[in-house]
C-alpha cells in the first residue's frame, strides 16, 4: 500500500516516514526542502538497513510545493502509473513560525491553507480520503493551570495559529460534505523534542532556530553562547513557563496508531491531542539536559515573549483510549537522544 508524506523530509515528517517505512509501506513523499533536506532519507534508509533497490522502490521522492495543484496531481498518477495508486496521506508541510506568520500572513495563508486545500481536491479527485492532518496545540484558547482538552474553545492568537484552525475547519467542511467516505485525524501536537534513538536523524531546521529544544543543543555545542529564558516571573513553580514536551518517537507512533484506527473504522473524523499529559519548566528542562548528558548551558533571564503562555500541557486522555497508544519515553530519554543526534553533527 502506499502513502502520501507531505514535508517527509520535515522533522516529524522524517521520524514517521521511518515507521511507516519499517511497517512496508510504500512512500511517496513531497518536500520543498525549504527547512529540511532530502539527505534525511538516506539516512533512513541506512537505520532500515534498505539495499539501493529497497532504497528506490518504497522511496519516490518529489521535491516540490503543494501551492501547485498540478504538482500533486503529478505525484498521484505516478503512484498509478506504479501501479501502487495512493491510499492515504500524512500532512505534515506547512510553515511553523509564530512571528513570521504574523510579519507575512499571506505567505502563511498561500502555504499552509491553499496548499491544504489544493491537496484535499486532488485526494478528492483520485478517491483518496483517508488523511492524518498535522495540528497544533496552539489553537487553543489560553487556560490558566488546566490541562487541555480537545473540548477546549479553540481561540489561536497569531496568524499560524489561525492557519492551523481554519484547516480543521475545511477538514470538518469535507467530512460533512461526504460523510460516509473521508476518514481524518486532526493530531494537535504539543512539543515534540529528542531525536531518533539511532543518533542518525533528529531535527534539522535551517536558519536560526526559535524553538527552545534546538537552542538547547547549540548551546550545548558552543555553537550559541547563551540560552535566553523568556521570563522567570511567571506563576510556575520555579518561575519559567511549563509545557509538555514529547519524544520525537511517540509522537511519530501516535501517527501511525492513528492512521491504524482509521483503516479499522467507519469514516470519522476525530481531533486528538499527542502529548504526555506531563508538564515540565523551561528551567526544569534545561536542568535535566545537563545532568543526564553532563554538558553546560549557561543561561539568563530576559523579558517574556509576546504570545507565551505559562502552562500548556496536554489532556491525553482520548488519544489514550481511542488509540491504546502511550507515550513511552521520559524527559531525560528525550534530552539523552537529543544530545546523542546534535554531538555528532557538524
Ligand atoms: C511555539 C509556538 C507554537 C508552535 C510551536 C512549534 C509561540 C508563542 N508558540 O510553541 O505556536 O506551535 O512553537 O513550532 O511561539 N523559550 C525560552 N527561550 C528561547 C525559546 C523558548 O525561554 O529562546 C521558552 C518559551 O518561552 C516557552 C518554551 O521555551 O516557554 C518552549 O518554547 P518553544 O520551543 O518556542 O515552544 P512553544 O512556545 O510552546
Amino acid at each position: 500500500m502506499s502513502i502520501l508524506v507531505t514535508g517527509g523530509t520535515g522533522f516529524i515528517g522524517s521520524h514517521t516516514s521511518l515507521l511507516l517505512l519499517e511497517k512496508g509501506f510504500n512512500l511517496y513523499i513531497i518536500d520543498s526542502e525549504i527547512n529540511s533536506s532530502k539527505n534525511v532519507l538516506k539516512k533512513i534508509s541506512s537505520i532500515l538497513k534498505f539495499s539501493d533497490e529497497d532504497f528506490s522502490e518504497k522511496i519516490n521522492f518529489f521535491k516540490g510545493d503543494l501551492r501547485n495543484i498540478s504538482f500533486i496531481e503529478k505525484v498521484f498518477k505516478s503512484a498509478i502509473t506504479k501501479n501502487e495508486p495512493i491510499q492515504a496521506v500524512f500532512h505534515f508541510a506547512g510553515l511553523k513560525s509564530v512571528y513570521e506568520s504574523n510579519k507575512y500572513p499571506f505567505k502563511y495563508w498561500e502555504n499552509n491553507f491553499v496548499g491544504t486545500l489544493n491537496l484535499l481536491k486532488t485526494m478528492e479527485f483520485n478517491s483518496c480520503r483517508t488523511l492524518i492532518f498535522s495540528s497544533s496545540a496552539t489553537i487553543y484558547k489560553s487556560v490558566k493551570k488546566e490541562k487541555i482538552k480537545e473540548s477546549n474553545l479553540i481561540g489561536p492568537i497569531n496568524t499560524y495559529g489561525e492557519t492551523k484552525s481554519t484547516i480543521e475547519k475545511l477538514l470538518h467542511a469535507a467530512f460533512k460534505s461526504q460523510p460516509n467516505k473521508w476518514k481524518i485525524a486532526n493530531l494537535r501536537y504539543f512539543n515534540p523534542i529528542g531525536a531518533h534513538f539511532s543518533g542518525q536523524i533528529g531535527e534539522e531546521p535551517k536558519g536560526v532556530p526559535n524553538n527552545i529544544f534546538p537552542i538547547i543543543l547549540k548551546v550545548a555545542k558552543k555553537e550559541q553562547k547563551i540560552l535566553k529564558i523568556f521570563g522567570n516571573d511567571w506563576d510556575t513553580e520555579d518561575g519559567t513557563c511549563v509545557r509538555d514536551y514529547i519524544h520525537i518517537m511517540d509522537l511519530a507512533e501516535g501517527h501511525i496508531s492513528a492512521f491504524e484506527f482509521l483503516t479499522k473504522s467507519n469514516p470519522k473524523i476525530i481531533s486528538l491531542n499527542l502529548g504526555t499529559g506531563q508538564g515540565h519548566s523551561v528551567l526544569g528542562l534545561i536542568n535535566t539536559f545537563k545532568k543526564v548528558n553532563e554538558v553546560n548551558i549557561p543561561y539568563e533571564y530576559t523579558s517574556r515573549r509576546e504570545g507565551d503562555n505559562e502552562f500548556v500541557v496536554a489532556d491525553n486522555s482520548l488519544a489514550v483510549s481511542v488509540l491504546g497508544w502511550q507515550p513511552k519515553y521520559s524527559i531525560e530519554d528525550m534530552c539523552k537522544d537529543g544530545w546523542k543526534w546534535a554531538k555528532t553533527r557538524k
